[in-house]
């Protein structure tokens, strides 16, 4: 059987990295038909820092394919992903493809294999933010509507497709992907020192190398944030940067994960300068996996608009402010027993759930069949199914 999976984007390669190792201990076995497996890389990500490193650190195999569309409008992404991938499909002709996530990557390869009358896979399915406005929930719905297998990551995101008419069969309650990385990788990433990451992580223009310690250590909070509707707009974003530099900075220390894109908006929108350099607050290059792990781990509080680090959260235990109005993973919300809590970009709710989280301490938790096994499960049902 050959099966060709996708990647684009950073969260997809932390997604893709147990299914590869999944593939690779199926084959490993004693079985006679062994699966032959491609790995695509778009090319949607492709700094060393965004891309290559993670491949190294989570030991996924060079991709056998990249097809380097980089960056551009979301048109011209998909497009470009379309046009190249229609092309590795008419050469290879795999039995299945299979996508991850939300990416534009996942959307443009899904509609691509189909076209081509081949088996499509989504693993990470059924998620739901209700909010037409991000580009990832179109991804998300035009995925899923094509898909033959949908892996899903809880019983919302089942529920969510039924709602949508998506046959029984079709649907597959597997777990959560990202956190069979998150398992793997747990022990290696809590043996890292904090400390070292933060200074070897310091953008050039900071000048606090000497003021990272343990003690400064001891509590503090990390942010990221890329979403266009928190990144792009001035008044949003300046709003973010005045809480965070004449708020929270004065109660704890502030280790500020920053995205390339945030960074080009807050140099166009001449806020660069008054996040640098300014006492408790340290801006950070992007991070290797392991080294936001550890951090993760020992951080009191996160700001975020990331989907995959409120995941990450509700398994570590680390409150959540997630920055956004709405969530596609709200099982990872207090409400379902997670630890994250939305407050969109609006100053005043930010305060108000950082004032009450900052008096709470890390309490993990463990959704069903967020087990680091995952991969496993979703192996076994392409095979049976092809
Ligand atoms: C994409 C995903 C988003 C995911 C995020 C993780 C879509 C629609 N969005 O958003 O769901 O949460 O990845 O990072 O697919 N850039 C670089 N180096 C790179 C890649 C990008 O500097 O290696 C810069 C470019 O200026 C680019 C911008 O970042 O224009 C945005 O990149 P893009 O891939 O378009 O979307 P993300 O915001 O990263």
């Amino acid at each position: 059987m050959k099966v060709i999976s996708v990647v684009g984007a950073r969260p997809n390669f932390i997604k893709i990295a147990p299914f590869i190792q999944a593939i690779k201990t199926y084959n490993g076995s004693s079985i006679s038909e062994k699966i032959a497996h491609i790995l695509v890389h778009t090319g949607q990500h492709y700094d060393d820092c965004m891309s290559r490193s993670f491949f190294k650190e989570l030991n996924i195999p060079e991709a056998d394919i990249n097809m380097g569309v980089g960056s551009g409008t979301h048109a011209e992404q998909v497009g470009r992903t379309m046009i190249e991938f229609e092309k590795v499909i008419r050469w290879e002709r795999p039995d299945w493809v299979v996508v991850v996530g939300d990416v534009n990557a996942t959307c443009a390869c899904s509609i691509t294999a189909k076209k081509e009358n081949v088996k499509l896979a989504h693993i990470e399915a059924g998620l739901r933010s209700g909010d037409m406005t991000m580009p990832e929930e179109i991804n998300r719905l035009v995925t899923d509507r094509l898909s033959d297998l949908l892996f899903t990551p809880d019983e919302i995101s089942n529920n969510n497709l039924r709602g949508e008419g998506v046959p029984e069969n079709r649907i597959h309650f597997v777990g959560n992907i990202m956190i069979d990385t998150l398992e793997a990788n747990r022990e290696k990433a809590s043996r890292l020192d904090s400390v070292q990451i933060i200074v070897k992580n310091l953008i050039s223009e900071n000048s606090q190398r000497s003021s990272i310690n343990n003690q400064l250590l001891k509590r503090f909070a990390l942010i990221t944030v890329h979403r266009p509707s928190n990144v792009d707009d001035r008044p949003v974003l300046e709003s973010i940067v005045d809480f965070l530099t004449d708020e929270l900075v004065k109660e704890l220390p502030l280790f500020w994960i920053i995205h390339p894109r945030t960074e080009t908006k807050l140099k166009l929108l001449g806020l660069w300068d008054k996040v640098l350099n300014l006492d408790n607050l340290f801006i950070l290059g992007p991070l290797a996996y392991h080294e936001l792990l550890r951090l993760n781990m020992a951080a009191n509080i996160m700001l975020t608009d990331s989907g995959g680090l409120q995941e990450e959260c509700c398994v570590l235990g680390t409150p959540c402010l997630t920055l956004r109005w709405n969530t596609e993973r709200p099982v990872t919300l207090r409400e379902h027993g997670g630890t994250s809590v939305l407050v969109g970009n609006d100053v005043d709710q930010i305060r108000d759930a950082f004032r009450e989280i900052l008096l709470g301490k890390k309490v993990p938790v463990q959704p069903d069949l967020w087990d680091g096994r995952t991969a496993d499960r979703i192996v076994k049902v392409i095979i049976n199914a092809n």
